[in-house]
């Protein structure tokens, strides 16, 4: 059993704490946020996510988790504390790391002992560097540490699966012994463990989400082709996806990536670049395929409605992925922001995204349910796709419509069996008709 302390109890934090509790460690979980902490110390949970709530749970009742706004309290006993705090966009796309300073030095001010300060947050190459010299720099009296970087590769909707089953830990550190303790820790987990240099594993986490990006912008660009000679990108990536050099995942065209990663990551890496002098020619072209995506779903909705203006659009999902209350870089609100330009009425409905949605763009009109978003809307565009929206009852849902017109941007249904219903259905990346042909290209235009 190990003392360890969580500094920031959000999408991170909270499933580090819970995970290495669950361990069988003992963990503090810190928030400067007090209605956060007295939620946790009342069992509220201040984000979804699948299996946290009783694994937080089960930890406290077994007094393996606690939860503290006190960095005095937090670092009393600990021998390592993870930094897992916000790192959002700031200026220029550069990483803004205003919170990991104010957790470095609070963490210098009241550690009581020798420390191993971790970083689990996303933070330019360096950070490492600069986080052990304003912990030096902010320290009451000289008390030894080492700083180690420790990337998180967290799914939100199976972060705690991702946690329990990782594919690797990236650990790095100048100090190897500091290193070797923080992958003791991580033993139970049975996974590859990758120690290297600070700037090394800061790096390994933004090649890896600029990777992953990559092939979504890659397979968005292949759906784009698809659509104009008629294929169909499903089965060109499961044709692609069985090649062991390829793989399957990460190859699901559509509105493409959102979330409080990627875009942020891959504009922070280019950042990193361009700072330095190189020109990040292919993370620039992921990016602005990314970005075109949004304007390609609502053209299709133009094409399909004609004019936007005073159409009722519902918007079918909201949350950035399946299986996350996290709205943050939710295709959905480029699409409600760009619709309501054009005129539209947006409607929205989501199984747990909704409370965040309206906060954040109270104009979007919420919906009961999937049968009520759709009631007298123009078009609905698929934004999420949450499982239940596979079993929907679609002939419902097109006698409910003012227009039956579906924007699928998650190629979620069957466009057959939508046509079969009646619908006027577009996916993304499905290059041929209902009735098996190709829509875009005739023998003659070849
Ligand atoms: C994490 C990582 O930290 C980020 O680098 C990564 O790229 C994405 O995931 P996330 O857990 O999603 O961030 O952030 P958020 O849900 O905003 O939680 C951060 C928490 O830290 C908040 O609860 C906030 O109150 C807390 N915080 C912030 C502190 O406790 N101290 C601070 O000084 C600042
Ligand atoms: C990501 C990383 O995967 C994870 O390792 C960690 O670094 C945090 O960031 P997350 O943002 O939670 O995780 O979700 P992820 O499943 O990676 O999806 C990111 C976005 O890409 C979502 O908007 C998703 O809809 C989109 N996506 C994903 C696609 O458009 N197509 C795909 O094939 C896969």
């Amino acid at each position: 059993m190990k003392e360890i302390t969580v500094v920031g109890t959000g999408y991170v934090g909270l499933v580090t704490a819970a995970g290495f509790s669950d361990l069988g460690n003992r963990v503090i979980a810190l928030d400067v946020d007090e209605a956060k902490i007295a939620g946790l110390n009342k069992g509220q949970m201040p984000i979804y996510e699948p299996g946290l709530e009783e694994m937080v749970a089960r930890n406290v009742a077994a007094e393996r988790l606690f939860f503290t706004t006190s960095y005095p309290e937090a670092l009393q006993n600990a021998e390592f504390v993870f930094i897992a705090v916000g790192t959002p966009e700031g200026v220029d796309g550069e990483a803004d790391l205003k919170y990991v300073r104010s957790a470095a030095v609070s963490i210098a001010k009241d550690m009581a002992g020798p420390l191993i300060v971790i970083n689990k947050s996303t933070v330019p190459v360096g950070t490492g560097d600069w986080v052990a010299d304003i912990i030096s720099s902010e320290q009451r009296e000289p008390i030894i540490f080492s700083v180690v970087s420790c990337p998180e590769f967290l799914r939100e909707g199976s972060a705690l699966l991702d946690f329990m089953n990782p594919a690797r830990t990236v650990l790095g550190s100048t100090d190897s012994d500091a290193a070797e303790k923080v992958a003791q820790l991580h033993l139970p987990l049975r996974a590859p463990i990758v120690i290297t240099n600070l700037r090394t594993a800061e790096m390994i986490k933004y090649a890896s989400n600029a990777f992953l990006a990559t092939k979504i912008s890659f397979i968005n660009e292949i759906a784009n082709i698809c659509e104009e000679l008629g294929a169909d990108v499903k089965e060109v990536t499961s044709g692609m996806g069985y090649d062991p050099r390829i793989g399957p995942h990460f190859l699901d065209a559509g509105l493409g990536y959102g979330g409080s990663c990627f875009p942020k990551d891959v504009k922070a890496l280019a950042h990193m670049a361009a700072e330095k002098g190189r020109h990040p020619q292919l993370l620039q072209a992921v990016m602005d395929i990314n970005i075109d995506r949004r304007r390609l779903l609502i053209e299709r909705t133009e094409n399909l409605l004609g004019s936007l203006d005073g159409k009722t659009i519902g918007l079918l999902g909201l949350t950035f992925k399946p299986n996350t209350d996290d709205i943050r870089e939710a295709p959905s609100l480029d699409l409600a922001r760009l619709l309501m330009e054009k005129g539209a009425k947006i409607r929205g409905f989501d199984p747990v995204g909704m409370p965040r949605t309206k906060q954040e763009m109270p104009e979007i009109e919420m919906a009961e349910n999937a049968y009520e978003l759709a009631r007298d809307c123009d078009a609905i565009l698929v934004c999420t796709e949450w499982n239940e929206f596979q079993h929907l009852d679609l002939a419902r849902i097109r006698e409910v419509m003012r227009c039956p017109v579906i924007v699928d941007g998650r190629n979620i249904y069957d466009p057959k069996q939508m046509s079969e219903v009646g619908f006027h259905y577009r996916g993304v990346g499905r290059g041929y008709g209902p009735d098996g042909q190709p829509v875009n290209s005739s023998p003659e235009s070849r």
